[in-house]
């Protein structure tokens, strides 16, 4: 039997992971969104192109959360984008409240599944997930630092005219603007960047990164980035669907790793088909450690915000 990905929220992320996950053929897909017409048109879109990609999945478009039972994976992009006037509070409070009821009907319908969070501010909403369905942690993660290490990656391959297969970046913390690039932990094909670049160029590399988001929301002047988020979770939701055991940085529960208790935070792990296997703990610098604890403070007062 084909595994099941539920997809809440079909917006511009939610549509195109629901893309990449037909159109690479490895699982069936479930579309769901409250406002009517849009799942279904974009899922009936979707399933016209599978015989173009030559792909057997299967997608509906729904409203009705029955719709995603037993699912093997559920991916939350649902909620607002900030809108004029409104703070990031008003915005933490009316996305916590959709990730609230999402994951109370998952936990109902699909209870052995594994979710994955992508919903803004993703490490709170991660947290709160975790709190509303009482899967395990393991059960439970956020997609963030896979999306911010491929920008740094991106802009790497640029500046040294490499491809970016050869390079290898890592940025932990929180999916926001103190994210945690580790400049000790990037490389090109093995060589250190401080081996090959000035620091000012290395550091100018790693602020466009932590700006990453916001500089897509500039030219695109409404919304936000989702080709490479949707790519960053269709990469999470591979490595679990085939059990592949790679290591992405996503936001995991830490219980004491990294010297840090109860949050969700983003830290190299092993994905397979359990969702987190294993949190890989990398030794930080002194700056680094420094930068990781700003970013965590930044999360937990948001998770406090939520009275959580
Ligand atoms: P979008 O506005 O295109 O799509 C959001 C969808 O959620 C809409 O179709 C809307 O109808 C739906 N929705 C709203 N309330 C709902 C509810 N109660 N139940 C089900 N669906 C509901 O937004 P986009 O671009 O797809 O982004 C989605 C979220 O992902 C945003 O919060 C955004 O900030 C976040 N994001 C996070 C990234 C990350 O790295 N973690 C990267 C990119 C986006
Ligand atoms: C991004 O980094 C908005 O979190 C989103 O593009």
């Amino acid at each position: 039997m084909r595994k099941k990905v539920s997809i809440i929220g079909a917006g511009n992320v939610g549509a195109t992971t629901a893309l990449l996950i037909v159109q690479s053929g490895i699982a069936d897909v479930v579309l769901f969104d409250i406002v009517e017409g849009i799942p279904q048109g974009k899922a009936l879109d979707l399933a016209e192109a599978c015989p173009l990609w030559n792909s057997s999945s299967l997608i509906k478009g729904t409203n009705d959360y029955s719709d995603t039972a037993n699912s093997d994976i559920v991916v939350i992009t649902a909620g607002f984008p900030r809108k004029p006037g409104m703070s990031r509070d008003d915005l933490l409070h009316a996305n916590a409240e959709v990730v609230r009821h999402a994951c109370s009907e998952i936990s109902k319908t699909s209870p052995t599944a594994i979710i994955i969070i992508v919903t803004n501010p993703m490490d709170v909403m991660t947290y709160l997930a975790w709190k509303t369905t009482e899967f395990s942690c393991k059960r439970v993660m956020g997609m963030g630092g896979i999306l911010d290490s491929a920008r740094l990656t991106a802009f790497l391959a640029w500046e040294f005219n490499v491809s970016p297969q050869d390079i290898e970046a890592l940025v932990l913390g929180g999916h926001g603007d103190d994210m945690v690039p580790l400049s000790s932990f990037t490389a090109v094909k093995g060589i250190p960047i401080a081996n090959l670049f000035t620091k000012k160029k290395s550091d100018a590399l790693i602020e466009r990164t932590r700006k990453g988001g916001a500089e897509i929301v500039a030219l695109l002047k409404s919304g936000s980035a989702y080709y490479a988020p949707a790519a960053a979770s269709s990469h999470m939701i591979k490595s679990i669907l085939l059990d592949e055991k790679r290591v992405l940085p996503c936001a995991a529960y830490l219980n004491g790793e990294y010297g840090i208790k109860d949050i969700y935070m983003g830290v190299p792990v092993i994905l397979g088909k359990e969702g987190v296997e294993k949190i890989i703990e990398v030794k930080l610098s002194k700056e680094e450690k420094s930068h990781f604890r700003t970013s965590c403070e930044s999360v937990r007062k948001l998770i406090k915000k939520l009275s959580l």
